[in-house]
């Protein structure tokens, strides 16, 4: 390696280096084939399987979904240029109805999974916290049940994590406080419970916390006040109860706050706190 002159002739030695970086680049080769070649054959699977547990179709959101193209021109897939495994799935308001499966974890490259506002019901597979590159998780309005699963700690670049409108239950998991990436946690109209948990403080770049509509108890934690970018905090009607703290005051970026319908007591000094403060329900909290 170190060698700065050009060698031409083949001794010996010279010819075992050749050797040496021929097994070399076959070598890498087959990490290469390992890493991308073999993996587009897993994501194929994977999605034929996602497809095969959708039961209600109707509006044809999967009628392209067949061998007549590559599986990067279906409708709703989105593959990279390079490698051609599957980065985004994006299938929004399209009527399907069906189980979210395991296999999801398989699409190792997937940076987006966007199924907003359709009928999937039964768990969120526990499997997606394979998904080391998913940035936005995005199951909302639908029907799923269950916990949050731990394992999307997994998922340490997610930045989004979109989980309203269904009815999953049981508390925020701790195990997510390693996702120091996250500024949108969304998760209102569940059955939640468990009160907010005094780690998502530590989310310092925060900037919507929406829970609203869920039971889940408890009082606000005094470190939500480490979220000097936070746009929107709504956490009405959730059984929420003490006082609200007083590091709250200072969220300057504020443009949405929503306590209303809990059981908090004590009042806001509103000309001091809050300057952007647009959609307070301020009526709420002051009887
Ligand atoms: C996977 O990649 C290999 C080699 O690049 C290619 O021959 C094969 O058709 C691909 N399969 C799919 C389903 O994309
Ligand atoms: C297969 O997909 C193509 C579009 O990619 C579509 O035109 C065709 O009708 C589909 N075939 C079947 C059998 O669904
Ligand atoms: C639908 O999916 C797109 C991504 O394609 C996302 O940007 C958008 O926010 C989604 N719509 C809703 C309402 O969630
Ligand atoms: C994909 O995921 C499923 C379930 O998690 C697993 O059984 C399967 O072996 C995985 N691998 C491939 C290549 O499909
Ligand atoms: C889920 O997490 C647990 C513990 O963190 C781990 O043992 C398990 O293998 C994970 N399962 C999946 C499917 O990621
Ligand atoms: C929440 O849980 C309660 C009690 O388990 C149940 O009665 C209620 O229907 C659930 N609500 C939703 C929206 O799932
Ligand atoms: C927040 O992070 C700090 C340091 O990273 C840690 O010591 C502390 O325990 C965390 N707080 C919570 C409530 O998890
Ligand atoms: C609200 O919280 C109290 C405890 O603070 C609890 O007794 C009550 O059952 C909760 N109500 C609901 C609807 O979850
Ligand atoms: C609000 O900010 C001011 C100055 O930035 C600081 O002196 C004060 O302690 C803060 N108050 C709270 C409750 O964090």
């Amino acid at each position: 390696m170190n060698s700065k002159k050009p060698t031409i002739c083949l001794s010996s030695s010279s010819h075992i280096r050749f050797l040496l970086y021929i097994l070399l680049l076959f070598l890498s080769l087959t990490v290469i084939s390992a890493l991308y070649g073999d993996g587009n054959e897993t994501d194929h699977q994977a999605l034929l399987m996602f497809k095969s547990l959708i039961t209600q179709n109707s509006q044809g959101a999967l009628s392209s979904w067949n061998n007549s193209r590559h599986f990067c021109d279906w409708d709703g897939v989105s593959c990279g240029k390079r490698h051609r495994r599957v980065v985004k799935l994006r299938l929004n308001s399209t009527g399907l109805e069906g189980y979210l499966l395991p296999h999801l974890g398989n699409l190792s490259f997937l940076r987006g999974l966007y199924l907003w506002d359709n009928n999937f019901h039964g768990v969120i597979p526990h499997e997606l916290g394979h998904l080391s590159r998913l940035r936005v998780l995005n199951l909302e309005k639908n029907n799923l049940i269950g916990f949050i699963p731990a394992n999307i700690s997994g998922c340490s670049k997610l930045v989004a994590l979109h989980l309203n409108e269904n009815n999953l239950v049981g508390g925020i998991p701790q195990e997510i406080s390693v996702l120091s990436k996250l500024i949108d946690i969304s998760l209102g109209r569940n059955n939640l419970t468990g009160g907010i948990p005094p780690f998502v403080g530590n989310f310092t770049s925060m900037q919507v916390f929406y829970i609203t509509d869920n039971p889940l108890g408890g009082s606000i934690p005094d470190t939500l006040g480490n979220w000097k970018d936070i746009h929107i905090l709504s956490a009405s009607h959730c059984n929420l109860s003490g006082t609200i703290p007083r590091s709250l005051y200072n969220l300057s970026f504020l443009s949405e706050f929503r306590l209303g319908d809990n059981q908090l007591t004590g009042s806001l000094p509103l000309a001091i706190m809050l300057p952007q403060l647009l959609g307070l329900e301020a009526k709420k909290l002051m009887k």
